[in-house]
């Protein structure tokens, strides 16, 4: 395991290099998807390519599940399948250049085994599993205190929040206050880092299952928001937590059915 893993980070950060000097020298061709503010770019294709290629050659049995390039569907998860988001974030990356970053996720017959969620600007690659600890670059992240959701701040998705799906609104009221980074990555990583209590929005398996494998190693839980066992198939409402904030703010989405 420790050589894929080393494959991985350097495979990584030589993404994360790509992206800096397209930022500096290449000019960026920006598409829409399903509406005008689900961009993709040149650059978010060009790394899922370069990643895929590297995934496939180091693993030729291995599957790819990848928000671009045709490899957003995979019905058989058995064996190693690598799951990719080339750049979560890419509304922040067009007009921030900043706070977005490079995910990976390792499964195994339907199973988290490895995450990665690279802070390309900031230089953070925060990686791990459930077998091996979280590290933030060389240093092993500690298991975050399990605060209630009154001590701690949430990471939300804003159009739930503004139509208050899910008593998202109560779920901030009751919570220290509400952030939106427009970016999974980096709201997952502010879980494992303890800086968020949790997470609600609604995700693809590229946005939740990289970040994901890091908060569970760290004892943090995540589901659909009633609870479900997430299917890695298609969006799916998203709730995330501290085992304390978590089990409050399932409480709140389930009374929000009656
Ligand atoms: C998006 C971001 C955003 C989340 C969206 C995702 P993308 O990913 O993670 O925070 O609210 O649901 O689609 O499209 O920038 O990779
Ligand atoms: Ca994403
Ligand atoms: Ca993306």
């Amino acid at each position: 395991m420790q050589i894929l893993i080393n494959e991985i980070r350097y495979w990584m950060k030589e993404a994360g290099e790509k992206i800096k000097h397209a930022l500096s020298e290449e000019e960026l061709t920006v598409d829409t998807k399903t509406s005008r503010k689900d961009l993709v770019t040149n650059i978010d294709k060009m790394i899922q390519e370069y990643l895929a290629d590297q995934m496939l050659a180091f693993d030729p049995e291995s599957k790819i599940l990848g928000e671009e390039n045709g490899h957003d569907q995979l019905k058989d998860l058995s064996g190693r399948v690598f799951i990719i988001d080339p750049i979560d974030g890419t509304m922040n990356f067009v007009l921030e250049q900043e706070n977005f970053c490079i995910m990976v996720a390792v499964y195994e017959d339907g199973e988290g085994l490895l995450g990665f969620v690279y802070d390309v600007m900031e230089d953070r690659l925060l990686w791990g599993g459930r077998d091996i600890g979280v590290f933030l670059n060389e240093e092993r992240v500690p298991v975050p205190a399990d605060c209630p959701l009154s001590e701690g701040l949430l990471g939300m998705n804003a159009s739930m929040y503004a139509q208050n799906a899910y008593n998202a609104q109560l779920m901030g009221d009751r919570s220290m206050g509400v952030r939106m980074s427009g970016c999974a990555g980096l709201e997952l990583i502010d879980m494992a880092l303890g800086k968020r209590i949790g997470y609600v929005s609604h995700l693809a398996p590229w946005d939740y299952a990289p970040g994901g494998v890091l908060i569970e190693a760290l004892g943090m839980k995540m589901s659909s928001i009633y609870g479900e066992t997430l299917k890695i198939d298609g969006r799916e409402r998203f709730l995330a937590g501290t085992p304390a904030a978590y089990e409050e703010m399932l409480t709140l989405a389930l009374q929000s059915k009656k």
